[in-house]
């Protein structure tokens, strides 16, 4: 996709983090927004930023792993703009722990945002996009942690290699289809954002109390302190999505210095070898 100005972006996981840097950017490019995210609060203090810059926006309270939300989503923005050019599917969620003591709640929620929130998107947005007859873009969020394996973050490693593999066949159905609609996977490393927080968007029906262990507490705080000393900023690799959005350019790999990883990786299973440490 060429050309933003006056086009319309919907963007799910607005309120924090690259969401919120994806929107605004969309804004700066003069395109309309629909802002979707659970956190309503911090929702509508970005909605007020982007009006005040002078971009127009609507926030949606929205769900993603809800089929009716995103549904609802796609029906308010139609109605608000009329279109809908550019989709991020952004929400995620990285809830942590081996794989075995991740309870069935833990693999719903997170399966349930992560995977189902991109199988959503792709599922009501695609035949709108395709429908309009116009260029148009799916952008789907995943992680290195969709090309690599890292230990102890099993759940998030599943949901990201998901939206990979999703990602990618979206993008062979749409090119035999000789469709004008175009899509991207987004693959950064750690930045800083609240994704450490993600406890704090968990539903109720899906909490279930376990007591920390040490080794759980030791896990948590070396995420955060990955996350924080990312050198790259949302705002940074943002800005690399809507450049790879313009060129029609599939992979956005943010951190090259990661990729010699993903490389190991595909040698191991090239040569069968047993899984090397990907970090
Ligand atoms: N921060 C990193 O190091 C990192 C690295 C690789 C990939 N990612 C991915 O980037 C994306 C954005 O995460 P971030 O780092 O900006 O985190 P963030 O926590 O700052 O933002 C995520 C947003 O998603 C929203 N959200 C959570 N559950 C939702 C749901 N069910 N429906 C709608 N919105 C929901 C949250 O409220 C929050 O506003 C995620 O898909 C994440 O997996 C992050």
């Amino acid at each position: 996709m060429k050309t933003f100005t006056g086009r319309v972006a919907v963007v799910t996981g607005a309120a924090s983090g690259l969401g919120r840097e994806l929107a605004l950017r969309c804004g700066r490019e003069g395109m309309k927004v629909a802002l979707a995210d659970v956190d309503e609060a911090a929702l509508a203090r970005v909605e007020a930023e982007l009006k005040a810059a002078g971009a127009d926006a609507i926030a949606v309270r929205c769900d993603v792993a809800s089929g009716a939300d995103v549904e609802a989503l796609a029906a308010r923005t139609l109605e608000a703009f009329g279109a809908v050019h550019l989709v991020c599917n952004n929400a995620g969620i990285a809830p942590l722990g081996v794989v075995w003591e991740n309870t069935v709640a833990d693999w719903q929620w997170t399966l349930g945002v992560n995977v189902w929130g991109v199988i959503h998107g792709v599922r009501v947005f695609t035949p709108i996009l395709l429908r309009q007859g116009d260029e148009g873009h799916i952008v789907n969020t995943a992680s290195v942690a969709g090309l690599i394996a890292p230990p102890g973050m099993g759940m998030y490693n599943v949901s990201k290699h998901a939206v990979v593999a999703l990602t990618e066949t979206l993008h062979h159905d749409l090119a035999a289809r000789c469709a004008r609609v175009k899509c991207s996977v987004v693959c950064p490393a750690y930045f800083p954002s609240a994704i450490t927080e993600s406890e704090r968007t968990r539903p109720a029906a899906l909490r279930e109390e376990r007591a920390q262990t040490d080794e759980d507490r030791a896990r948590e705080a070396n995420m955060r302190k990955a996350v924080q000393s990312g050198r790259l900023s949302a705002a940074d690799i943002a800005a690399r999505v809507l450049e790879a959005v313009r060129e029609e350019r599939f992979y956005v790999l943010t951190h090259p210095r990661i990729l010699p990883a993903v490389e190991a990786r595909m040698r191991d299973i090239l040569e069968g070898r047993n899984p090397g440490s990907p970090l």
